[in-house]
């Protein structure tokens, strides 16, 4: 008998240790609505101030950024959060190199304008690279950035996402800043994101309720 509480005390001990489960969590009404209102009053920000987001604020963000779903549990992403100057510096010139002469789209049009920024002067800038051979990396990177924007407004700050930049990471040409990065060969920039304090509170853009159906 002894031998046998033994045995499945051990059994149960060993699952355990295989699978780490996740309690249901439920939130009292305030924390529901606090989650729900996270979500709909993000912003992209485009003015940030003159203070850097800290350490501690930044791993909060990657874990929660590495907590997104991902196909298969790949998590096919690889991601760099860039807090150097000069290394932000060299980014925002490669963009300038590019976009020269080049008719720019949104907020990047502005690109000949003394001091102009891509990622609006943001003290942070965090990079998602993507596994190429992977087809859902994309989209796994997609949620990853979600998760970013959404945790970093939880804690006060603000972000904007920076497709702007993709192409100009991922030309031939600008290999050594991916190589500078550490960006693995097989990997390309999915999206880029700035991160720092908002100096500015925008309203939200408008929304097309009509492009959900419910069909039943
Ligand atoms: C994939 C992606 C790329 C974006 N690229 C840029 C960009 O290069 N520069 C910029 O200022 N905003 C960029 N944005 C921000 C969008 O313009 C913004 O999310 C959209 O206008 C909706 O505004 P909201 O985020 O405040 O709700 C991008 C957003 C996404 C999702």
């Amino acid at each position: 008998m002894k031998k046998l509480v033994y045995l499945s005390c051990l059994a149960a001990f060993v699952l355990a240790g295989c699978k780490q489960s996740t309690p249901t969590t439920v939130y009292s009404k305030s924390q529901k609505d606090a989650i729900l209102d996270n979500i709909q009053t993000r912003r992209a920000v485009r003015k940030y101030k003159d203070k850097q987001v800290s350490k501690e604020q930044i791993d909060t963000i990657m874990k929660c950024a590495i907590f997104a779903p991902s196909a298969l549990n790949k998590q096919p992403w690889e991601i760099r959060v860039v807090r150097k100057p000069e290394i932000l510096q060299e980014i925002n010139n490669r963009f300038l190199k590019y976009a020269e002469g080049k008719d720019m789209k949104g907020s990047a049009a502005h690109y000949k304008e003394p001091g102009f920024s891509v990622f609006h002067g943001a003290p942070t800038l965090v990079v998602i690279a993507r596994d190429k051979s992977n087809d859902y990396s994309m989209m796994d990177c997609g949620s990853a950035m979600q998760n970013i924007l959404l945790s970093a407004h939880a804690l006060g700050l603000g972000t904007c996402p920076i497709g702007s930049l993709v192409p100009v990471f991922n030309l031939p040409e600008n290999k050594d800043v991916l190589e500078l990065l550490n960006i693995p060969k097989d990997y390309a920039v999915a999206i880029s994101l700035a991160l720092g304090y908002a100096d500015e509170q925008p309203t939200a853009p408008q929304r097309y309720p009509d492009r959900v159906k419910i069909i039943e």
